[in-house]
């Protein structure tokens, strides 16, 4: 609505200015951000027929531009010309627009299947407040692309196979307590897997055990399943709650160990294919010059995480013939996501370009960043209590109503801790305030 306008005053000026015959629609663009404006519009086609520089034209066209109510600045940026609209124009027009259009605003019927890889905890390490980036944002997504009309997958690739759960089985039959890892299980299995690293530090036998133990469960030792089975099962029934909190569902749970049976199929492929070459005994997959080699097995056989993301990309393939497949993990995992992309394009699968890394920002903790091993973790849930009993505060100090029999704190609260996350620029790294998310004063 407010490009329209833009091509109608853009017109104007050029047609004063001896230009008639200069169709500027097409060409205006939105800035990659909003720094630079809400559209622009590159002068640089404008170049030769003006015989000036598009520096010159964007100074020019700046400076001609009328004084409009709903334009709050036209600014001359290198050889564009940026737009900012007046916010106040702008919320008044968007939110006439909801208002007469109701839930339908923004709908729209594309069709098609569009899978959304999000949130992915870990078990066995704590689903920590670092995986809430992934869970709201991913979730918004799956709400936004059912609204243009697409059938959302909503897939958790859990991170449930791995190494890591030699270690838990190491320190469970240790030191583990079964009655704790029923009523607590995240915060059980970090006790251990911290006092794990602890003793591994002084016993270096404890970590070749640890690899017997993993090598068991991939043979399919009863007790080591077993003990997978339950490590996992009760993580996932803490997972499930803190989801339910936070409004969020999922389609599929099939983490991956989900394809375990899977990847033989795929190595093959690659073989058969001759992208597999050696390197220091491990098999890898050259990716180009630019990238470092994508490493699909290690040298004792082991498969990897891009071993399993491959695979799962192509069975994910098979069972949706997805539009689009999202991945919303964060930037520290661009290179692998680039890597694994190409990889599946190196397999001849043309639908490769269809897979896409929305990446996000470190949540940062002040000074402290977390580490898992160290038991330095926030938990999530215990981030959403804090912010629900805080609400809760602020209401009796304002005599406010806390509970009539309704959950008004625990709306608020977690409500809070979703906008937080929403609010900020997809890409930043945000510092974890808790004060300020759940502030009365300012935007939240
Ligand atoms: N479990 C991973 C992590 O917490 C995220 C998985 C993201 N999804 C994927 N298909 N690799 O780092």
């Amino acid at each position: 609505m407010f490009k329209e306008k833009i091509v109608k005053e853009l017109t104007n000026v050029l047609e004063s200015k001896g230009f008639e015959d200069i169709s500027v629609e097409g060409f205006i663009e939105v800035p990659p951000s909003p720094e630079l404006g809400d559209y622009a519009f590159p002068c640089f086609r404008l170049a030769k027929q003006m015989r000036k520089s598009p520096i010159e034209i964007a100074t020019e066209l700046a400076g001609v531009f009328a004084e409009l109510s709903w334009i709050k600045d036209v600014v001359a940026n290198n050889g564009y010309l940026n737009f900012f609209i007046d916010p106040d124009h702008y919320s008044r027009e968007v939110v006439g627009q909801i208002l007469e259009q109701g839930e339908d605003y923004g709908a729209r019927n594309y069709g098609g299947t569009v899978v959304i890889d999000f949130s992915s905890p870990n078990i066995a390490k704590p689903f920590s407040v670092g995986h809430i980036r992934s869970t709201v944002i991913g979730n918004s997504l799956a709400k936004i692309h059912t609204h243009l009309g697409f059938a959302v997958e909503r897939v958790n690739h859990l991170g449930d196979w791995g190494t890591q759960f030699g270690k838990l089985m190491v320190a469970y039959k240790s030191w583990g307590d079964s009655s704790a890892l029923q009523e607590e299980p995240l915060k059980e299995l970090l006790r251990i897997y911290v006092k794990y690293h602890q003793e591994a530090e002084k016993d270096g036998s404890l970590d070749d055990n640890a690899r017997a133990w993993f090598k068991k469960l991939e043979d399919g030792d009863q007790e080591a399943l077993e003990l997978w089975k339950e490590f996992r099962k009760v993580s996932l029934i803490e997972f499930k709650r803190v989801y339910e909190r936070l409004g969020v569902e999922f389609d599929s749970y099939d983490g991956e160990s989900f394809f375990n049976d899977k990847m033989e199929a795929i190595v093959n492929y690659l073989e058969e294919k001759q992208l597999l070459s050696e390197s220091d005994g491990a098999l890898v997959v050259d990716v180009g010059e630019d990238l470092p080699p994508c490493l699909i097995k290690k040298k004792d056989g082991a498969t990897l995480y891009a071993t399993r993301d491959i695979t799962a990309a192509t069975y994910r393939w098979d069972r949706y013939k997805f539009e689009k497949l999202l991945y919303v993990v964060g930037v520290t995992q661009s290179l692998h996501f680039e890597q694994v992309f190409r990889v599946l394009k190196q397999m001849g699968y043309s639908w490769a370009d269809r897979c896409i890394h929305v990446p996000f920002g470190t949540i940062l903790f002040g000074e402290e960043s977390m580490s898992t091993r160290k038991g330095n973790v926030i938990f999530l849930e215990d981030i959403l209590d804090q912010a629900v009993n805080k609400v809760k505060e602020i209401l009796k100090e304002r005599n406010l109503p806390a509970d009539q029999g309704t959950d008004i704190a625990e709306k608020v609260g977690v409500g809070a801790v979703i906008f937080n996350e929403l609010s900020h620029n997809r890409i930043k790294d945000i510092e974890f305030d808790l004060d300020k998310i759940i502030s009365f004063e300012g935007d939240t």
